[in-house]
């Protein structure tokens, strides 16, 4: 492929509100090149191409399929879903990057990550490959900069308290009485979208996003409750409960030790985080449950008038 400077955005066709699809749109909203990477060519991969990327298939676990992605990339975006293989597809995008040689590489991570190190892993095999890349990514020489985003709004909230929400007006967690500050997935793609577009001030560091507040799970049900006119409770359920659950839902079984591992930290106190991140790259704060939650009225079962 020609060098056309294009900006490489892997996992770009994403679920609805995901970050790649959501950095494709920005860049190319800013008038930049984007070639976006998708896994397979769908309605997802026609909408990024009608919106003006340049598509490309291909596996993040085949190192030929990057070569082939990133040759002609000076800019990458790398991020992909919670799986087995992250640490592998994290190394092979480091190995490419570095024989292509590329300006800036933005690298999804987790601000769980921040609370790690050799002696102080979590049992998450997702968060222990993102505190591995880290590190790998720290010794590959390459000019990185690194995302860590707190639990997501529309990633966690919006599949799992959803239906709860919209059927009983209830946020069903084994969460306790830990504090959490979700951040949208459209503020961390702001972040990444304005690091890609002027990488040169950014190199080399570490962003922490989180929403504006940082409130138990009562409080979080309130912003629900104001954002949807009725009211939102939170009931605190067992986490075998809530992990049979998961497991009867068919998710992957790393996926499942994630999300138990994730309910573990949030009763630990360990997501009482606040970070100003959002605001210092974009100039505008992160949205707050209350926004994301109107914005999103009717995949929470509607507002009462
Ligand atoms: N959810 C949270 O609460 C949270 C919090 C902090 C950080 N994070 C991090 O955010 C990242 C996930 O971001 P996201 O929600 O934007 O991602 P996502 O929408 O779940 O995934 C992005 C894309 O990755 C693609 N993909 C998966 N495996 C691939 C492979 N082998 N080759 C090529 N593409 C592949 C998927 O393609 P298909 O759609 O075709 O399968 C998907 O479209 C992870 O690193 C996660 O640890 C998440």
């Amino acid at each position: 492929m020609a060098d056309n400077g294009s900006i490489l955005v892997t996992g770009a066709a994403g679920q609805l509100g995901a970050v790649g699809r959501t950095v494709t749109g920005l860049l190319l909203d800013r008038g930049l090149p984007v070639r976006a990477m998708v896994r397979r060519e769908d309605d997802r991969a026609a909408a990024l191409r009608a919106a003006g990327a340049e598509v490309v298939v291909g596996d993040l676990l085949e190192p030929a399929d990057v070569y082939r992605v990133v040759s002609g990339c000076r800019r990458v975006y790398f991020g992909m879903s919670v799986s087995p293989g992250y640490l592998e597809a994290t190394v092979t995008m480091a190995a490419i990057a570095r024989e292509v040689g590329v300006d800036a590489l933005v690298n999804m991570s987790q601000m769980t990550v921040s609370q790690m190190s050799i002696q102080h892993t979590t049992p998450s095999p997702q968060q222990r490959q993102h505190w591995l890349s880290e590190q790998a990514l720290g010794w590959s020489g390459l000019p990185v900069v690194t995302i860590r985003p707190t639990v997501f709004l529309d990633g966690f909230f919006l599949p799992l308290v959803g239906p709860t929400v919209r059927d009983r007006g209830r946020i069903e967690l084994p969460f306790g009485r830990g504090k959490t500050s979700p951040v949208a997935a459209a503020d961390v793609a702001r972040v990444v979208a304005a690091v890609l577009a002027d990488p040169g001030p950014h190199l080399g560091r570490i962003y922490e996003l989180t929403g504006p507040r940082s409130q138990d799970m009562h409080g979080v049900a309130r912003e629900f409750s104001d954002a949807l006119n009725r009211e939102v409770t939170y009931a605190d359920i067992p986490p075998e409960d809530w992990e049979r659950e998961l497991q009867r839902a068919g998710l992957p079984e790393h996926l499942t030790r994630h999300l138990v591992t994730m309910a573990e930290l949030h009763r630990a106190g360990r997501y009482d985080r606040l970070a100003d991140d959002v605001e210092r790259v974009t100039g505008r704060l992160a949205m707050s449950v209350r926004e994301f939650v109107s914005l999103h009225a009717d995949e929470f079962g509607g507002r009462r008038s």
